[in-house]
């Protein structure tokens, strides 16, 4: 087959967080398969991005009191050490609040305009008249229409499963205020996805193939989107605008009207690949172009409606450059001892801490390849079948071999291969799997290619069992039989770190430095090993898992019960006036600089603006709670006329006010900040 060039992708994470685990699978799954396209001397370009577009992400930013863009930028400088961490070979990484992701999504807005696919409609929906913004359903909680229980989202109850309208909830409020919010009337975007021609493409596209032939998307994708798409198409119209405040691209001639974070995420794929095309001297419109250009994204279950709907027929109805994809390939989830991962009840796997405890990253790349496959099938991760799968496959079995054979090439014949050896029936055979290895790779079925591998390495130690290499060397007129047995191991050995290379390449890099070859391609599975290469003496290639109390950090065995929270009976204070009340001046201050206090272990010193035209300086003990960096630029409540006393560090000039409970029992200290809107030097009252 001529050469592929391979646009590939990843699905754009949230920057409303760190990756979890389920995000690392996802680019190890994709990493994977692109590293083994890349063996086949195909052409990729691998790309990724942050979605940072949205109300969370907005208003999470407004709770720390900076902009969404610094929020943002925070989140994208924390990615590297994950994707390093775990050899994720992105060839470019990017914000879906680039410029050039402004740039084409208003052109794709504009070429669905022009195709007659967009219209506007008025719709009634909730508003926070405190915040002046609509709500999105998720901001609004009340009473559940059908069963009575209190706090329930807008959309659906917890309790009693009930599925409603935001404005059958009973009692609404927003969750940003708290106030009772009003129904108002707003111009809303649509997206005509119920247009005949919408959905009779998105018919074919769903059954179609790629431009390798195979199906576009896996067999319970096709049921899913054919469920969706209806015997007589009934897919309802896209909302694709919101109204501001939003954080997110304004629609072209429509002021103060942006588009829905879900139409500019996906464009966000283009943009970074147009970045990285300028960045390396490609045109982004010919790459797109070519002949042999295939388009891939990898993803999640939860996001195929977004994918394989929406998607394509913005794609197709958009025109060129714009090309629909030829595959969208879904995986399940990640899941731990069983259970789905939740921050808020202790599951899952922190990947910032496995690297930090000193797990080697190979270890999830293998675990993870040995279970997954092509189908959309959660993928579980419990401690022992961890330990058990890389101990006995990886070290038992593969490193192992290495270990058997390497010694004596080095210490008995110079680091020479007996070239004479490379054509024993037992490499032929192994030779002979290795296309049945690469196509697995191939349709993504890694958990097969693993098996395979393994049980070539039962193969080669078996052999290396019959021939007792360790009592050969004890004759010394068995040289030759033992410089042959070690040489026919090691090449076996070779075959089989090229078979894994995808999986593990840090692995097989140390290997072709100790085999002295170049770095390998498929293309190297019949240039065997010779004698004029010279063996290096062994070094370790990977430990095994003896991690016990590491492991059972980083996966509590069951959920820990969350701790009740209750700040527990602390007594309030005896009656006061109004007028003892008032005596306290409280304002709103914003933190302007902050830093450590040397010598204290407590205290930070605070530089506040209170409005007044000059600064303050206030010690605070917040020092346990709060890093000085996280908390410069955020507004903070002081008692702005509390009489000046001297510390041993300088003159605080006033206190800032924290909420803690009485009785110290470790549940912290939390700063009071003034709804979004407030400004230094208001009075509280
Ligand atoms: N921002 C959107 C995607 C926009 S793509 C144009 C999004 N972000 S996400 O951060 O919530 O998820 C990113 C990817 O991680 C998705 O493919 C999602 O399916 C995947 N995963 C989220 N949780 C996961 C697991 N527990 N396991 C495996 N993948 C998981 O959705
Ligand atoms: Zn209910």
């Amino acid at each position: 087959m001529s050469q592929r060039n391979l646009f590939v992708t990843t699905a754009l994470p949230y920057a409303n967080g760190a990756f979890h685990i389920g995000h690392i699978m996802e680019y190890i799954q994709a990493d994977i398969w692109v590293r083994h396209e890349r063996m086949s001397g195909n052409r990729v370009h691998f790309v990724g991005a942050d979605d940072v577009h949205g109300a969370p992400i907005m208003i999470a930013a407004q709770k720390r009191g900076i902009t969404p863009q610094a929020f943002v930028a925070e989140i994208a400088a924390g990615r590297k050490q994950y994707l390093d961490g775990f050899h994720i070979s992105f060839d470019h990484w990017h914000s879906t609040d680039a410029p050039e992701n402004h740039e084409l999504s208003q052109e794709v807005y504009r070429r669905l305009k022009a195709a007659g696919l967009i219209y506007t409609k008025e719709i009634e929906q909730f508003y926070d008249t405190s915040k002046n913004m609509f709500l999105a359903d998720r901001f609004i909680k009340g009473t559940c229409p059908r069963c009575g229980a209190p706090d329930q989202y807008g959309d659906n109850c917890e309790k009693c499963s009930a599925v409603y309208s935001p404005t059958e909830v009973v009692n609404p409020y927003s969750t940003l205020s708290g106030t009772t919010p009003v129904l108002k009337k707003s111009t809303h975007y649509f997206f005509r996805l119920s247009d005949p021609k919408c959905v009779e493409f998105l018919r074919a596209w769903t059954q179609g193939n790629g431009r390798d032939g195979q199906p576009r998307v896996q067999a319970e994708v096709l049921a899913k989107d054919s469920e969706w798409l209806g015997p007589d198409g009934n897919l309802a119209d896209w909302d694709i605008s919101r109204d501001e405040p939003y954080f997110g691209i304004a629609i072209p001639d429509a002021p103060g009207k942006y588009f829905y974070v879900w139409l500019d995420a996906p464009v966000g794929y283009y943009a970074s690949f147009k970045a990285y095309c300028e960045k390396n001297g490609l045109n982004f419109e010919e790459e797109l172009q070519k002949e042999n250009t295939e388009q891939i994204h990898f993803i999640g279950k939860d996001i195929i409606y977004f994918h394989t709907l929406f998607w394509p027929a913005m794609l197709h109805f958009s025109g060129k450059p714009f090309r629909v994809p030829d595959h969208v390939n879904v995986h399940g989830f990640m899941t731990v001892n069983g259970q789905k991962m939740s921050k808020s009840r202790g599951t899952g796997i922190s990947p910032l801490q496995y690297l930090e405890l000193g797990m080697n990253a190979e270890w999830l790349r293998y675990y993870l390849a040995a279970k997954m496959n092509s189908r959309v099938e959660d993928v579980d991760f419990t401690k022992s079948d961890f330990a058990q799968r890389v101990n006995s496959d990886l070290i038992g079995k593969y490193v192992n071999i290495a270990s058997r054979s390497a010694g004596f090439i080095v210490k008995k014949f110079g680091g020479k291969i007996a070239d004479d050896a490379m054509n024993d029936p037992i490499l032929t055979a192994i030779r002979a799997r290795a296309a049945e290895v690469r196509e697995c790779y191939e349709l993504r079925e890694y958990a097969r290619a693993m098996r395979i591998v393994m049980e070539l390495a039962d193969t080669i130690n078996e052999f290396v069992d019959r021939e007792k290499p360790w009592e050969l060397s004890k004759d010394p007129a068995r040289a030759a039989d033992l410089q042959r047995v070690s040489s026919i191991a090691l090449e076996g050995f070779r075959m089989l770190t090229l078979m894994l290379k995808p999986v593990l390449p840090a692995t097989a890099e140390r290997v072709e430095a100790f085999l002295s070859i170049a770095p390998m391609n498929w293309d190297d599975m019949d240039k065997p090993l010779s004698s004029a290469n010279l063996v290096q003496p062994f070094k370790h290639l990977m430990q095994r898992v003896d991690m016990e109390k590491q492991l059972d950090v980083l996966v509590p065995e069951k959920a820990p019960e969350p701790e009740p929270v209750l700040p527990g009976g602390e007594a309030i204070a005896p009656e006061c006036t109004i007028d003892d009340f008032t005596k306290c001046d409280l304002r709103v201050a914003k933190i302007v600089r902050c830093q450590a206090v040397e010598g204290s272990t407590k205290l930070l010193q605070l530089t506040l603006d209170v409005g007044e035209g000059r600064e303050r300086n206030v010690f605070s003990g917040i020092q346990s709670a709060y890093k000085p960096e996280d908390i410069e630029g955020r507004l903070v409540i002081m008692i702005a006329n509390l009489a000046p006393r001297k510390m041993r560090f300088g003159v605080s000039e006033g206190m800032v006010l924290c909420a803690s409970d009485a009785k110290d029992k470790g549940l912290g200290l939390f700063l009071l900040s003034p709804d979004c809107g407030a400004v230094p030097g208001m009075r509280i009252r």
